[in-house]
């Protein structure tokens, strides 16, 4: 079998490590385009070289831009990608506009789609990945769902006979890393101490909405500990362009962090308060407490299970990141650990046959 991942933004690549050790290990071909959404050394070489991901076959340089821009610049690429090498599965990951220009092109192509991580839904249609994701799902032949809420969305939409819950691979990459971390000092020890919250923000409905972004800044630095602020290109770029100070009371803004730092970061925190999808389960799988800047989320689970909370009114960020622990629990929504396997099992099972 042959199977040609298509991906381009951070935690594409995450989700990408446990998929290609997998293929590699079950003797498949692998063939990986990277389109270049995310383009500095620290959004995604790093990812490559930490967790021992192959140097991409193709990488499609296609950078910043608008929505439309960054999309159809990829489109433009990707057909002759395609028909080069010829794969029995086009596999795309996530919600990212990588994911929606490798969807669009596999089908129009008629190369069988695969989507891995399906049937997430925020229920928010403001937002790109919440597009990005149902129109995805619907052009895919194979739905890989992360889990049994996912897979109850999937039907929902009528998706059901396309659809598999595989588990989530970015418990496989997470607990792989965690166990294999060194006791080795966080970067920014020296700087905060061992006592610290863990700060990530990047989703356009925060960063490019000025009144929300300074109530989150404001509420993360009147904090009682030091905050890790791991901030990504967007966020500067838009604090800068509203005069918004990153470093000012609790704040200690570093840049990106290197995944195995990240997981080792998220485990020694106090808690963390992120935008992000991933962190969210991240922190979840290693049992710290999340708080969600945002009005929904799709991983709901961890809210049902009292490890995150979504904070509605930002006005009570701070009171509310501070609240105590929540109960012990040793639920496993997100899957044992192995899901890759069962998704290259599920791609190899429905190969089709070469006319
Ligand atoms: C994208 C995805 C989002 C995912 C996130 C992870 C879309 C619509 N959004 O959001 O689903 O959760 O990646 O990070 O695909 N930039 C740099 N260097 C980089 C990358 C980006 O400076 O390496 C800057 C550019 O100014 C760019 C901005 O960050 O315009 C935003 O990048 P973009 O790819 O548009 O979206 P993200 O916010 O990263």
């Amino acid at each position: 079998m042959r199977v040609l991942s298509i991906v381009g933004a951070r935690p594409q690549f995450v989700k990408l490590a446990p998929i290609a050790h997998a293929l590699a290990a079950a003797g498949h071909e692998h063939v990986i385009v990277h389109t270049g959404q995310h383009y500095d050394a620290k959004m995604s070489d790093v990812f490559f070289t930490d967790l021992g991901i192959p140097t991409p076959d193709v990488h499609l340089g296609v950078g910043s831009g608008s929505h439309g821009v960054q999309t159809g610049s990829m489109l433009t690429q990707l057909d002759a990608v395609l028909d080069e090498h010829d794969p029995d599965w086009v596999l795309v990951y996530g919600d990212t506009n990588s994911t929606i220009a490798g969807a669009l092109s596999a089908v129009k192509l008629h190369y069988p789609l695969a989507h891995l991580e399906a049937g997430l839904r925020s229920f928010n249609r403001r937002m790109p990945e919440e597009h990005n994701r149902v129109l995805t799902d619907h052009a895919a032949d194979l739905c890989l769902a992360p889990t049994e809420v996912a897979m109850g969305h999937l039907a929902a939409e009528g998706l059901a006979e396309r659809s598999t819950l595989t588990g989530d691979v970015m418990t496989d990459v997470c607990l792989k890393v965690a166990a294999e971390a060194t006791a080795d000092a966080l970067p920014f020890a020296g700087d905060v101490g061992d006592d610290f919250f863990l700060a990530t923000l990047h989703r356009a409905e925060n960063t490019d909405d000025p009144a929300r972004l300074r109530a989150i800044v404001e509420g993360l630095a009147a904090l009682p500990h030091p905050v890790v602020l791991t901030a990504h290109p967007r966020l500067v770029a838009k604090a800068k362009e509203q005069g918004l100070d990153l470093t000012v009371g609790s704040l200690h803004t570093i840049e990106p962090m290197e995944y195995p730092t990240m997981v080792a970061a998220v485990k020694a925190a106090r808690a963390v308060v992120t935008d992000s999808g991933g962190l969210q389960k991240e922190a979840f799988l290693l049992r710290t407490p999340c708080t969600t800047v945002r009005t929904e989320t799709e991983w709901t689970e961890t809210v049902d299970l009292g490890w995150n909370v979504l904070a509605l009114d930002l006005d009570r960020l701070a009171e509310l990141v501070a609240r105590p622990a929540p109960e012990p629990t040793d639920a496993t929504p997100y899957g044992d650990g192995h899901a890759a396997e069962a998704t290259v099992a599920a791609l190899a099972e429905r190969v089709r046959p070469r006319s």
